[in-house]
């Protein structure tokens, strides 16, 4: 073996020792590489997880003692056109002080004063958007009279025609009942007939920020695209979101409107699109829409405590007075005294409520929600008792006639 045999040898020795440990290096550095990726792609969604749960506690953290007693004043930041005699109002504290979270689907109660010689009428309106903490935001539809002989709504039309921004409204804090287990991800479908968009327009937007693997199906009724209040942030969030379904149904398009398909939100649509109907539903809208759904959900095999719900009823729609029973002979009726209008009447179970009773026989009693929520309806018992529909959160001595019979023969301040 000569000199140069020995020293192309030695030279292929060391370029395979170097190629041997390039390559090594090369397989380090790829699984580096990886591990580091691996490793971001871990501490990424650790900080999603972690200001998830910083917006949820953020959001709900002190509910109780962070809302306010009583009416505040509150500015009109923004007022927006949201579809045909719709409009949505951004509220802001006037005294600049913190605004505390709601529940998403949980609503506001409005004072408002539309003629300067009448007494304030209360009203409900849902607050339409996740909770936050820059502003509270509603959106009224304006309750339109087909009859001419019957005047539209007072506050919404008072709200979309005359308020406008920079404007004062007072204010009780967010309340209700009706609002999405944020504790839960099981899927769930949300229902919405018009308006009744708002409280469930929350509840998703919260969704989709806060519970981005929980699935939600949106079905949205309307009779046209411009009847259709948020129909384009809808399909935004559906296109921007895997996790979530949404279908629109009109009723009676216009040409030129997106939809998915024609008539009214049924069971026989929700089957088609669910994987199955076994699901928790959160649905709002006219008290047509809520029977129909509810019964056939129910009537389908869904156990009623999958269905949640709220109708947003005519505030001052009373029912048709009757003439008062007179007082019978009857022992077993049961007397109800009004006694600041000085009126006795006898219960009549065909009324579902006192304040019913106390409408169609002319006792004005004021009301928001009419449905235990707000405390507007308020009212002393001087004697006796009364069964209260479900769990309110009235004084002893006090109830809500919007959700209360009497139990026996009772005395209210009214
Ligand atoms: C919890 C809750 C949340 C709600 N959220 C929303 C919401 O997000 N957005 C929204 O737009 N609404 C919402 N509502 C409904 C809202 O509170 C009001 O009921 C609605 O705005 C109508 O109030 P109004 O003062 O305009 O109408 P009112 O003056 O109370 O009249 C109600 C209706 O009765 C008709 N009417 C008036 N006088 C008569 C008469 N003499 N005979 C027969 N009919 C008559 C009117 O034309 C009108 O259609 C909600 C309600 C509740 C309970
Ligand atoms: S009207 Fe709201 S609690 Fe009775």
């Amino acid at each position: 073996m000569n000199a140069q045999t020995i020293f192309s040898i030695g030279g292929m020795a060391i370029c395979g020792l170097l190629v041997i440990q390039l390559t090594a290096f090369a397989g380090r550095s790829v699984q580096g590489l990886l591990h580091a990726r691996k490793q971001f792609r871990l501490s990424q969604e650790l900080l999603r997880a972690r200001i998830t749960a910083a917006k949820r506690s953020l959001v709900f953290s002190d509910l109780s003692t962070a809302a306010w007693d009583g009416f505040r004043k509150f500015r009109v930041k923004w007022k927006t056109l949201e579809a045909n005699g719709c409009h949505s109002f951004y509220l802001v504290p006037h005294d600049g002080k913190p605004l505390p979270p709601y529940r998403p689907g949980q609503f506001l109660t409005l004072s408002i004063k539309a003629k300067a010689n009448e007494r304030p009428l209360v009203r409900c309106y849902s607050l339409s958007d996740s909770p936050r903490q820059d502003y509270y935001r509603i959106s009224v539809k304006k309750a339109v009279s087909q009859d001419p002989a019957v005047p539209d709504g007072r506050v919404s039309s008072f709200l979309n025609d005359h308020v406008k921004e920079g404007d004062i409204l007072d204010v009780k804090a967010p309340s209700g009942s009706f609002y999405l287990d944020t504790d839960s991800e099981s899927p769930v479908v949300f229902l919405a007939g018009g308006i009744g968009v708002t409280p469930v327009l929350s509840m998703l937007n919260y969704l989709v920020e806060t519970q981005p693997n929980r699935r939600a199906y949106f079905f949205m009724g309307a009779r046209n695209s411009t009847e259709c209040p948020f129909g384009k942030h809808l399909r935004q969030v559906a296109a921007e979101h895997d996790n979530v379904v949404l279908h629109t149904r009109l009723s009676a398009p216009k040409p030129g409107d997106q939809w998915d398909s024609q008539g009214r939100v049924d069971v026989a649509l929700l089957k088609s699109v669910l994987p199955t109907l076994r699901l928790q539903y959160y649905m709002c809208g006219p008290p047509a829409f809520l029977d129909s759904l509810t019964n056939d959900l129910i009537a389908a095999g869904v156990p009623k405590q999958m269905i949640h719900s709220e109708a947003f009823g005519a505030a001052s729609v009373k029912k048709k007075p009757k003439p008062s029973t007179p007082a019978p002979d009857d022992e077993n009726s049961i007397v109800v005294q009004f006694a600041r209008s000085g009126r006795i009447i006898t219960w009549d179970p065909r009324f579902e409520t006192l304040l019913e009773l106390a409408e169609a026989n002319g006792i004005t009693i004021d009301s928001g929600c009419r449905a235990g929520n707000c405390g507007t309806c308020v009212t002393a018992i001087k004697s006796g008792s009364v069964n209260h529909e479900a769990e309110v959160d009235a004084d002893e001595g006090s109830c809500l006639p919007c959700v209360a019979t009497p139990d026996g023969h009772v005395i209210l301040d009214a």
